[in-house]
């Protein structure tokens, strides 16, 4: 059940062939006056250009070719030989009963499907989220549901930051501060014993404390840095106490993150964590070694990954520091190598800010030259950064960075401004009242940022993500919670939906809009660029909102109104799954 604008352009292609023009000159594209035409095809002019002859001649010639089809009403010449088509009011009919039949709306699934991972969120033990992790996370899910969705077999994985230096700092500084715990720290000689009492008492909120600190500390004073680094080759070395006061940090982050993420619509398959390829690492340095790609450099051990040609010289995969630690880009290595045992997976994207972009390259290179994936199998896919008004990375108030359960809790309080403001959900239970401030806000934050080509930085302005009017998500969810209470309504009062006719401007267009669904997640999916999917959202909700003010549903004769009815059931499937794509769920009313 392919969409109209691709049957249609086969069927022009054809016409131009048989005229003796290629098809890839022959395209059909959405009319750019969409008051004289649907569709429009240039391909006379391209044509004319490439083989010497006439435009309007070529264009004369297909459409007397196209004429026939009954599933246009015109075909026209326009100015030199533009080719102007406007589909018939039954074709468009029929296409709205497929699309309103048809459980995904009107979307194809891939042809291919594969097998692939989605590397997203990437928040760490300790160290503060910051907003390239809430981007990450956002912009992650969608993928990940986008490519779920076309069929693809998808694994989302936080790759949790838990085996870095950061570990040997919070370990120093949690032992200064608790000579109880420093002591059995020493003691201990099981790294899988069950975690003692006097660990369980160390809580996230210590974590937040005292990383700043320590953090601070170990850049100004080498000795306290050097002691962190000695604790991190430790902890990596599976000494017994390090490792079971880890396993505390890690239990506490990770429920808390897993909370947070949670309330902002992001649910990750897999957690696993940097330190769950720490068993891969002796084997894979070995192999490094056996192939020969890895080189001794001042104590340290290096791949080199530049390539002649480079534009710039990138810097080695370090791979074992001086001091015998596992780096980023080891355990980045690492789990090329444990994702393709765990999963195999056809593609990898990993969804990451645009910052990280040298490492990606770096270590991509690296699992090319060691045969750990072919070529083009590893994909980054970076993104801006969302801004204060100052134009640096989002802040909060007192300078801090991002807490997301702060983000989501300052946005949600908005949200409840915004619903009391706009005089919405005040009759409900305050439960639900809730829950519909929860989705508001989720829907505000996601949809601003996937509005965006994800490349492009943003301005963070809860004022204008909240709003219910304009381009944001609060508007999304105040449109499909008409058509729900339509919909409920028309139910109430018996009134069933039925077979769809076209007449009015308004349903030709909203019709048109929902045929567009499959190119817009076509272009979402092949570009990993959701922006194209939020963009046929918000076009979906203007369209049926000037159908819903130019059409009359519950007044009109039967006939008709079982035909609205249909379109609006239609628009309200399409704009909910689109929206579910996009992370954002939809209050049933408001
Ligand atoms: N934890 C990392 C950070 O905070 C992001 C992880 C991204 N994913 C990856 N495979 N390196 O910067």
């Amino acid at each position: 059940m392919s969409d109209l604008k691709r049957t249609l352009g086969e069927a022009v292609e054809a016409a131009f062939a048989a005229e003796g023009v290629p098809a890839e000159l022959a395209r059909v594209t959405a009319s750019d006056r969409p008051d004289l035409a649907d569709f429009q095809s240039n391909g006379a002019l391209a044509a004319a250009k490439r083989l010497g002859r006439n435009p309007r001649e070529i264009a004369t010639a297909v459409a007397g070719r196209l004429k026939d089809d009954a599933r246009l009403s015109s075909v026209e010449i326009a100015g030199p030989g533009f080719l102007n088509l406007k589909v018939a009011d039954t074709a468009l009919a029929a296409r709205a009963d497929q699309i309103a039949a048809d459980p995904r709306a009107g979307a194809e699934a891939a042809a291919a499907p594969r097998r692939v991972l989605v590397d997203y969120g990437g928040p760490n033990v300790a160290k503060p989220m910051h907003v390239g992790h809430l981007r990450a996370s956002i912009i992650g899910e969608s993928v990940k549901r986008l490519y779920r969705f076309r069929g693809d077999e998808v694994v989302g994985d936080a790759h949790f930051g838990d085996w870095g230096y950061q570990m040997g700092l919070l370990i120093g500084a949690v032992c200064d501060e608790n000579p109880d715990i420093a002591a059995l720290v020493g003691t201990l000689n099981d790294k899988d014993a069950p975690i003692p009492a006097a660990f369980e008492r160390v809580t996230l909120a210590d974590l937040d404390r005292l990383y700043p600190m320590a953090s601070a500390r170990g850049k100004e004073d080498p000795t306290y840095r050097d002691r962190a680094r000695k604790l991190t080759a430790d902890l990596q070395a599976h000494h017994p106490g390090c490792y079971v006061l880890w396993r505390q940090f890690r239990a506490v982050t990770q429920v808390a993150l897993a909370r947070d993420f949670h309330a902002l619509g992001v649910d990750f398959d897999w957690w696993k964590g940097e330190s769950d390829v720490d068993h891969l690492i002796p084997e894979m340095i070995a192999d490094l070694d056996a192939k020969g790609l890895l080189v001794d450099d001042q104590g340290a051990r290096i791949v080199r990954v530049a390539r002649e040609g480079d534009k710039r010289e990138l810097p080695p995969l370090l791979v074992v520091s001086s001091e015998g630690s596992a780096m980023y880009g080891t355990t980045d290595l690492a789990t090329i190598l444990d994702r393709k045992r765990a999963f195999d997976p056809h593609l990898v994207i990993y969804c990451v800010d645009q910052r990280q972009a040298d490492h990606f390259e770096i270590v991509f290179r690296a699992a090319y030259l060691a045969g750990y994936a072919a070529e083009g199998q590893l994909e980054h896919i970076g993104f801006g950064t969302m801004n204060g008004t100052d134009g640096k990375p989002f802040k909060t108030r007192e300078g801090g960075v991002l807490k997301l359960a702060d983000l989501i809790e300052t946005t949600r309080a908005k949200a409840r401004e915004r619903l009391r403001e706009a005089g919405l959900g005040e009759d409900l239970p305050p439960e639900e009242f809730e829950d519909i401030a929860g989705k508001v806000a989720v829907a505000a934050l996601k949809f601003a940022d996937l509005s965006n080509f994800r490349g492009t930085s943003y301005v963070f302005d809860l004022d204008r993500f909240t709003s219910f009017e304009g381009k944001t998500g609060p508007y999304l969810l105040y449109q499909a919670v008409r058509v729900k209470s339509l919909l409920r309504r028309a139910l109430a009062e018996g009134a069933e939906p039925g077979p769809v006719a076209v007449t009015e401007a308004a349903e030709r267009d909203l019709v048109l809009t929902l045929d567009a669904f499959d190119g817009a997640l076509a272009e979402a999916y092949d570009k990993k660029a959701p922006n194209a999917l939020a963009e046929h959202a918000y076009r979906l909700s203007q369209a049926f909102s000037k159908f819903y003010a130019a059409c009359p549903i519950m007044s009109a004769e039967p006939e008709l109104r079982a035909s609205r009815l249909t379109l609006a059931g239609a628009a309200l499937r399409q704009l909910e799954l689109a929206l579910d794509l996009l992370g954002v769920a939809t209050p049933e009313r408001m």
